[in-house]
């Protein structure tokens, strides 16, 4: 019998590419989907898989509904991925960021422990939760100090996650993943932000293109790469935290450096501008993981590297917008 996954947050970035990966191994794949205004905006990206895995109206807010999708799904593999991911917005909507990125995940998780304890359970967590500590290599055992609104309702969330597995003795774990990317992400993340404005430099729609902080320093993984990660979590035998990480740091700057250079448009000082709108009350300057453990016990190695991502990301949204 085909095993059964549940996906929360189906129509996000890293949701469509698990369910991609998911339907390749086989598995009966379910997506949970709020019942919202634009049903098509929330499933553009599995639209081409749309057929092939099965979508149930559902929101991790409401807890009576969340249990009904998992009584009647069954699954054996949960994955919660649904949540407000972008840490600028949180500093805006804290407590929307709050309800949603922690109570949302204590709900799906009490309806799991109560309907599908069986059942193994990802949460994705976030490298956001380390905070500040300089230029340091992060892994397992660093010390979680968060810095922003999306940070604190992630790390709370792991640490339920945690408490749930001790205390009710579930297989329940946390993808502590590091920035992933790729021509999925919305253009409200830098990378994406980057690709589509560079790009719309070079097609004559602008003549700029306004950023935020350059120097800070991120781990920039693909999503794909990272997918097959939180697959590969729940196969272990036993329940795992671990990290999911390059183990290299580029500035904000080398980015647009790259894609402006790539895209033909020389350098980019000529079109980037910082304006203040962009920069947040409090940063996160530095992140780089230590991806060891998971490269141990798991066997993960990333595939992409920073340039063949945004290669990608250049050639897919080119497509996308401009052919
Ligand atoms: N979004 C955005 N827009 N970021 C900008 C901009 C801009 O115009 N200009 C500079 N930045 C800087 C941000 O200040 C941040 O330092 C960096 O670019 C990356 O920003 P994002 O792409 O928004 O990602 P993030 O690092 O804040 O968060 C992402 O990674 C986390 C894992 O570390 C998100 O995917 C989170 O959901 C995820 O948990």
């Amino acid at each position: 019998m085909k095993k059964k996954a549940l996906i929360t947050g189906v129509g996000g970035q890293d949701g469509s590419y698990l369910c991609e990966l998911l339907l390749k191994k086989n598995y009966q794949v379910f997506g949970i989907l709020p019942r919202r205004s634009s049903p098509e905006l929330q499933t553009l990206r599995v639209e081409h898989i749309k057929n092939k895995i099965k979508l149930v109206y559902g929101d991790i807010m409401d807890k009576s509904n969340i249990d009904d999708v998992i009584k009647k799904v069954k699954p054996d593999e949960i994955y919660h991925l649904a949540a407000q991911s972008h840490v600028g917005v949180s500093f805006m909507s804290p407590n929307l960021t709050s309800q949603i990125d922690y109570i949302g995940t204590l709900n799906v998780l009490d309806s799991y422990k109560n309907y599908a304890k069986n059942a193994k359970f990802y949460n994705a967590s976030s490298s956001e939760m380390f905070g500040n500590h300089g230029e340091t290599k992060l892994n397992e055992s660093s010390n979680m100090q968060p810095a922003s609104p999306y940070a604190i309702a992630k790390l709370a969330s792991f640490h339920l996650t945690k408490i749930y597995r001790e205390s009710y003795n579930l297989f329940a774990c946390s993808g502590i993943l590091f920035n992933h990317e790729s021509h999925r992400r919305g253009l409200n993340f830098v990378t994406a932000k980057i690709v589509k404005g560079a790009l719309d430099i070079k097609y004559n729609k602008k003549n700029k293109l306004e950023l935020g902080n350059l120097e800070s320093c991120r781990d920039w993984g693909h999503a794909e790469d990272y997918v097959r990660a939180m697959w590969m979590m729940l196969q272990l035998k036993k329940p795992e935290d671990l990290v999911i990480a390059t183990g290299e740091t580029k500035t904000v700057r080398n980015v647009c450096d790259y894609v402006f250079k790539k895209i033909g448009l020389g350098s980019y000082k000529e079109y980037v501008v910082t304006n203040k709108k962009f920069l947040r009350p409090n940063e996160l300057h530095y992140l780089n993981g230590n991806p060891a453990k998971a490269q141990k016990i798991m066997k993960w190695k990333p595939i992409y590297t920073f340039e063949k991502m945004l290669d990608e990301m250049i050639v897919k949204i080119e497509d996308r917008f401009f052919n």
